[in-house]
């Protein structure tokens, strides 16, 4: 059992580096499409289609990372941008493009370089030290009540340990300011009408023909039979996450807290 697992293992392993060894021979270093206008304006209706709906149609960034800042966190030469693009993240929402051709991502490569801030990444505003400590103070934005950054911190909203990584500057300040826009993937708010009469709101963890689960704002995990339950509604325009305006935090402290979150770039 244990020999066949290691065989398995291996030839797994030597199927992967072949092919690794495979692609890189074909991928040039450089782009060949770079600065030609056909290429661009190709890329442009490329990245529209595919990209703009997460990166944003200015590619400033939405639910994924600005591309334009020339801040990159997977690597921005030629070829670091072609694996990020052709192979996906593992374990983010950026999806791998196997359905591009080779053509199409170098065309949408020479879009995005058209779209650099000039003299590369403009330095971040704000005080990330400050904003640590408005994250954490209880009396101030208290985000760690419900936000995890490495092993500290509350667990009903997600892990924030690499959220520098993936989110822009812009789509920062607004889930502070507008939680409701944007609710990621198993933290959308649900309520649960109960048979005898009882309505409880929750972020929907699990469901399945018998059974529903909640978690609710105290972080209590709440286990429904479906017999019990009259009704289960998706609340779309709803985050359990405060919407924290002006009056709670000025611009200059969501600046801080931004810089602070745009640090965290851990696994
Ligand atoms: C479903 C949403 C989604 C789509 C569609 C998407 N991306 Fe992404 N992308 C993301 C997220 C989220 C990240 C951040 C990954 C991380 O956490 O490291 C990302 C990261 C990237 C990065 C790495 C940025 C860096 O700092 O290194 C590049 C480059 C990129 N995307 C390009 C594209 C291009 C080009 C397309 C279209 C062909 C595309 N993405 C489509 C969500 C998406
Ligand atoms: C009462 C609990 C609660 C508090 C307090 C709270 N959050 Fe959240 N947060 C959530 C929940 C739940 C979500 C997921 C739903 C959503 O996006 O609105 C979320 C989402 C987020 C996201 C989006 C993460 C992603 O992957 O895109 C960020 C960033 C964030 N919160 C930052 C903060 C900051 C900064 C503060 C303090 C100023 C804060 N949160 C306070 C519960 C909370």
């Amino acid at each position: 059992m244990t020999i066949r697992i290691a065989i398995a293992c291996c030839a797994g392993l030597l199927a992967a580096s072949v092919a690794v060894a495979a692609s890189t021979a074909q991928t040039p270093a450089t782009n060949p499409l770079a600065g030609k206008a056909e290429a661009i304006d190709g890329g442009k209706n490329i990245y529209r289609g595919r990209c703009g709906v997460c990166h944003g149609i200015d590619a400033k960034g939405y639910r994924g990372s600005d591309l334009t800042s020339g801040d990159w966190v997977h690597g921005g030469s030629d070829a670091q941008l072609f694996k990020t693009i052709q192979s996906g993240v593992t374990g983010t929402e950026m999806p791998g493009n196997g359905n591009m051709s080779n053509d199409e991502i170098w065309m949408v490569i020479a879009y995005l370089r058209t779209l650099a801030a000039p003299g590369g990444a403009a330095p971040e505003r704000g005080d990330a030290g400050r904003g640590e400590q408005l994250f954490w103070a209880k009396d101030q934005g208290n985000c760690g009540q419900c936000h995890m950054v490495r092993d500290r911190g509350g667990r009903l909203g997600p892990n924030l340990t690499r959220v520098g990584a993936a989110r822009s500057v812009s789509a920062l300040e607004r889930e502070i300011r507008k939680p409701a826009e944007v609710i990621p993937v198993g933290f959308e708010t649900v309520s649960v009408a109960t048979r005898d009469g009882k309505t409880i709101r929750g972020l929907r963890k699990n469901e399945d023909t018998f059974s529903v689960q909640i978690m609710t704002g105290s972080e209590d995990i709440l286990s429904f039979m479906k017999s019990d339950v009259k009704d289960v509604t998706a609340e779309p325009e709803r985050s359990l996450m405060p919407a924290y305006g002006p009056e709670r935090l000025s611009e200059a402290e969501v600046t801080d807290i931004v810089r602070y979150l745009r640090t965290l770039r851990g696994r």
